[in-house]
């Protein structure tokens, strides 16, 4: 019998991970695996070890230097490209339409595949292009139109970003990428997103380590035998939005794949909710006044 795509033996308990659908008839993969601050030279080791665990989405970026080696971690599994979900973002310095579809081409060949499942504008840059991400998403639309990128979304778009696009596109991306964490819950973009058929992902899912010691988030952890980190990531799918842990260490990738075997009950999620510290708790950069742009 075949096995069914996200679902790995071997491990202690068998996972299966959940599809989300998203509004274009796509699926992603619930949890995945990110590569932000890997460098090159580790990539391909670490995502081989998470294909390896069972991780079937990786998150990438043309701005983390890494998607070269994402590409041949993917070839080298001995999986088909079918099977693995793969998003990338176009870089700060690329949105003009013109440099948008030569930055996308890039990342096609960085990756050496000839379509990418989810490709994202990687912040919405408000204070320079005189303000317009609107061309640059109508850019990615091509993309999708064209097949090579099956979904196309945006990251770090605060409401007001994805009210303009609502008023002036006409395709509603199909993910929002954004920060969110206990110490962060990002409601406001998350309702919108949610009220709009947009798929939030996670991103920062721990808070690079940050809500770890937490008193409230390791005592629920005491108490159902987990880890901390893998009451944190519960959490976040229990809430319905997507995660993508990043880890170097062998030991921590398998430990946040394993979520699917436990629950969290109404009050373990809402003690957790309640770490909320609102803008005080971001870690990340503010979406409406980041303007880095990689030389
Ligand atoms: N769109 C955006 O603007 C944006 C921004 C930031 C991140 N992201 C995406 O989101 C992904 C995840 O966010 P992130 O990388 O910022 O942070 P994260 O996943 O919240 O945390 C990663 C950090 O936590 C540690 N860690 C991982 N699992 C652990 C465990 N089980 N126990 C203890 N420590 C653990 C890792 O250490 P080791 O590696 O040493 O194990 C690493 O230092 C990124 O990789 C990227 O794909 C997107």
């Amino acid at each position: 019998m075949e096995e069914p795509t996200h679902r790995r033996e071997g491990a202690a308990v068998a996972t299966t991970i959940p599809d989300i659908s998203l509004n274009d008839g796509n699926t992603i993969p619930q949890l995945g695996f990110g590569v932000f601050q890997i460098k090159p030279k580790d990539t391909v080791e670490a995502v081989s070890k998470a294909l390896e665990v069972g991780y079937r989405h990786i998150d990438t970026a043309e701005m983390y230097g890494n998607e070269a080696e994402v590409g041949q971690a993917v070839r080298t599994s001995g999986l088909d490209r079918g099977e693995v979900f793969v998003t990338s973002k176009l870089n700060n310095g690329f949105h003009r339409p013109d440099d948008a579809r030569k930055a996308f081409d890039s990342t096609l060949s960085a990756l050496k595949m000839d379509y990418i499942d989810l490709f994202l504008i990687h912040w919405p840059l408000p204070t320079l292009y005189d303000g317009d991400f609107v061309s640059t998403w109508k850019v990615l639309e091509e993309f999708q139109r064209d097949g090579r990128a099956r979904s196309v979304g945006v990251s770090n778009f605060q409401v007001p970003h994805l009210r303009r696009l609502a008023a002036e596109t006409s395709v509603v991306p199909a993910v929002n990428q954004i920060e969110a964490h206990p110490y962060f819950g990002n409601e406001e973009v998350r309702a919108y997103d949610r009220e709009h058929n947009i798929i939030t992902e996670a991103w920062s899912p721990i808070a690079q380590g940050k809500v770890l010691g937490d008193p409230t988030v390791v005592d629920i952890a005491e108490q159902l035998g987990r880890t901390p980190a893998q009451v944190v990531l519960r959490w976040h799918v229990q809430r319905g939005d997507i995660v993508f842990p990043k880890s170097t260490t062998p030991k921590r990738i398998e430990e946040n794949f394993q979520i699917f075997d436990f629950e969290l009950d109404d009050a373990a999620m809402e003690r957790i909710t309640e770490l909320d510290k609102g803008e005080a708790g971001r870690q990340g950069s503010h979406p409406d006044t980041f303007d880095y742009v990689p030389r």
